[in-house]
């Protein structure tokens, strides 16, 4: 009988924390993750994976231009990433003439290939467990703010302490929310160049519409490459750099994938949040997530009115309409997979057992401390995300303000200080007015500021603005403001500051402007965070806690921009009763969406005339062309780009997206529901190949043949 209580106690427990999943860091995978990996079909040790004596994958993995994942795929420093990541390298090299966004880009000769100032991808080296150092000295006993003071001095000197050469770096990251601390050591390159990319028909292809969804038909795909000095280090961009010899590059396969295939993504995830308390995952469903969305709902649907009439507007808005929109809708599938896979349920039953475990215990008054803190913090935050999604992302003239208002501020630095500031603002904003339309904005700005004063806490709203006529107002500022346009913000910041700051005083839209920072910065942060440090230290102890009491059971660190491990199977899904979604796509589905000349839709005539010649070279399988795959690796924002790994350790795709009923995995990982969408990488080498013909870079990659009689 106390036998059967026991196994019904680990069975439940078993199912409240996730079997699957995880992203773990490649230098912790020794044990219990190779032995789940080798029973998912993987022929990979531990230290193929990762090692530092030795080549192994993780030297073809970097991190690209600080967001997302890219790799080496030749031993002449061929970098491999998607479309959506090299999307603004791409968009500066075009032009009217040569538009590389419409029509792709191909460097059929290596000197063709085109230098991207600022861009700069990072391999790492090493991975040290420093947890004992970066603690030392701190205590439960103390107060938080104490320990945080010993932690970053300890951290300090650790990095000073770290023996590296010259060229590389070390930096110092928290793990399981701070109760484990790693090293990295890693080396930055800034010499990488345009290679490749299709054009967004191809690598764009469902835009939006399709966007976190299943069946997806991308192609998205770019390539760029790392260029080194004559030893093969980094350097600062120079005609004479050579390209990269890397220390490991991935071997292509063009084996195929099939459901059940072994498959690791090995990238840079940026933030997860697993393990937050019931009332957490409950404030964001029912009241983050939904003040941000009704916010962007309004924002996209009059951008959306103003692209669809306006050519111009189409082109000045759409990188900005597809980042509001990128998230606007991942959060709306967040939500619905939350609320179906009774994610808040699970949690207030692991929270029962976790607080019968504990009882009598100090750690008995975690739950009870996350209740009061959420509520606490309740107010604040809705305020700060109202603040973050009005003022500082959609209406774009109260962005201008905020800057505006924090250039004010650097004049309590002294005049230097302001010119500095000054010049560079106006850089900026040249950029930004270049991509402004004053009408789009002036329909944003009376939708969302009367959205604001009807949701935003009165508490958090300042009290100069609060009884603002919205229709007056946005008349009198979009006729008179010189926040309106370039040539008058020019004109407004020319001159010593005191003279500047009189007009800017003077402006008719600046004062509002500036209530709403000055209440961003005054009250509304520093509320904030006050609560928030109590909740990272609450959360800091649960984690440990919870590691404790279940001592058996599969804990992974959630992501931080770090290099992770993550691995699965390919697999379709059951996206409602009764229907399967099958996970390999193919061209042919590609022809069946076709809208001519639509913006999302369209597909070029190259494309379809492959289609109709069903010219698939080897990459095609039984005459049909793969596309995209899904597979149940755990993976976020960040992993763009990142390699889909094989068994043997041969590239097969290319991460890029995933479902929408699995949007939920950033909050709640569920292996059910939670698929990752891929490139299949031969149509990447496909479309290299047979669509733009650049031989030259397939020539340079080692490609696994198929194994024949299979
Ligand atoms: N949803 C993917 C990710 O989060 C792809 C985004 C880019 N594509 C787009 N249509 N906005 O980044
Ligand atoms: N599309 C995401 C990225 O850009 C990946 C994801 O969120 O699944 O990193």
């Amino acid at each position: 009988m106390k036998k059967r209580i026991l196994v019904l106690f680990l069975g439940i427990s078993i199912n409240l924390i996730a079997q699957q999943g995880g992203m773990w860091l490649p230098s912790q995978l020794e044990g219990a993750r190779e032995q789940e990996m080798k029973k998912l079909g993987s022929n990979l040790s531990a230290a193929m994976i990762y090692a530092i004596d030795k080549p192994s994958l993780k030297d073809a993995i970097v991190h690209f231009n600080g967001g997302c994942t890219a790799e080496v795929i030749s031993k002449k420093g061929l970098l491999l990433t998607n479309h959506h990541c090299g999307y603004g390298a791409i968009q500066s090299h075009s032009t009217t003439e040569h538009d590389y966004l419409q029509d792709g880009f191909w460097a059929y000769k290596q000197k063709e290939e085109l230098a991207n100032p600022n861009m700069y991808v990072t391999f790492i080296k090493r991975i040290d467990d420093v947890t004992t150092q970066v603690l030392n000295g701190t205590s439960d006993e103390n107060a938080p703010k104490i320990n945080k003071n010993i932690i970053s001095e300890n951290i300090k000197k650790i990095v000073e302490k770290t023996k590296k050469e010259t060229w590389q770096k070390a930096k110092i990251k928290p793990f399981y929310k701070g109760n484990q601390y790693f090293l990295f050591i890693t080396e930055t390159y800034e010499d990488i160049r345009l290679v490749g990319a299709p054009p967004s028909s191809i690598g764009k292809f469902g835009a939006d519409t399709d966007n976190w969804m299943w069946p997806r038909h991308s192609g998205d795909f770019s390539l760029f490459r790392i260029y080194a000095d004559k030893n093969n280090r980094p350097a600062k961009y120079n005609k004479k750099n050579k390209p990269y010899k890397p220390v490991h590059y991935l071997p292509v396969s063009t084996d195929g994938v099939a459901e059940n295939d072994f498959t690791l993504v090995f990238g840079f995830p940026g933030r997860t949040n697993e393990y937050l308390p019931a009332v957490a995952l409950d404030q964001i469903v029912y009241k983050l997530n939904p003040a941000k969305i009704a916010i962007r709902d309004k924002a996209l649907k009059i951008v959306d009115k103003h692209m669809r009439s306006n050519k111009e507007i189409k082109i000045k808005y759409a990188s900005k309409f597809a980042s509001i929109a990128n998230y606007w809708k991942k959060w709306i599938g967040e939500n619905q997979g939350i609320k179906k896979s009774k994610a808040i349920a699970k949690k207030q039953d692991l929270e029962n057992i976790f607080a019968k475990k504990v009882a009598g215990t100090s750690a008995e008054k975690l739950l009870p401390k996350f209740k009061i803190l959420y509520q606490e913090i309740e107010e604040v935050a809705l305020a700060r995300d109202i603040w973050i999604e009005t003022v500082y992302r959609n209406v774009e003239l109260l962005n201008t303000a905020f800057r505006l208002y924090q250039l004010e501020r650097s004049a309590q630095k002294g005049a230097d200080d302001f010119t500095k500031q000054r010049d560079k603002l106006l850089k900026q904003l040249k950029g930004f007015y270049k991509n402004y339309d004053a009408n789009v904005d002036k329909e944003v700005f009376t939708e969302l500021v009367a959205l604001y004063f009807k949701t935003n806490p009165k508490k958090y709203t300042p009290k100069a603005i609060i009884n603002t006529n919205v229709a007056k107002l946005t008349e009198k500022i979009y006729s008179k403001s010189a926040l309106t346009s370039y040539d008058k913000m020019e004109k407004l910041l020319q001159g010593d500051m005191q003279n500047v700051l009189d007009k800017l005083a003077k402006d008719v839209a600046y004062p509002f402007g500036k209530e709403v920072s000055k209440i961003f910065y005054e009250s509304i942060n520093p509320d904030y965070f006050v609560i928030q440090d109590k909740i990272a230290n609450t959360q800091k102890k649960y984690m440990k806690a919870l590691m404790e009491q279940f001592p058996k059971e599969r804990f992974f660190p959630d992501a931080n921009s770090t290099l992770r491990v993550t691995f699965g199977q390919v697999k379709g899904y059951e996206p409602k009763d009764a229907v399967y979604y099958r996970p390999v796509s193919h061209l042919k589905g590609i022809v069946e969406k076709y809208i001519p000349n639509d913006y999302e839709f369209d597909v070029s005539q190259k494309l379809l005339d492959l289609y109709k010649t069903k010219d698939f070279g080897s990459y095609g399988e039984n005459g049909k062309l793969p596309v995209n795959f899904l597979g149940t690796n755990h993976t976020t924002g960040g992993n763009s780009g990142s390699p889909v790994i094989d068994a043997n350790g041969n590239l097969i795709g290319l991460n890029f997206d995933r479902v929408w009923e699995g949007t939920m995995s950033d909050l709640n990982y569920d292996a059910e529901i939670c698929r990752n969408i891929m490139v299949d990488i031969r149509y990447i080498l496909f479309v290299i190949d047979k669509y733009a013909e650049a031989k030259r870079l397939i020539k340079e990659m080692d490609l696994v043949q198929p194994k024949t009689g299979d």
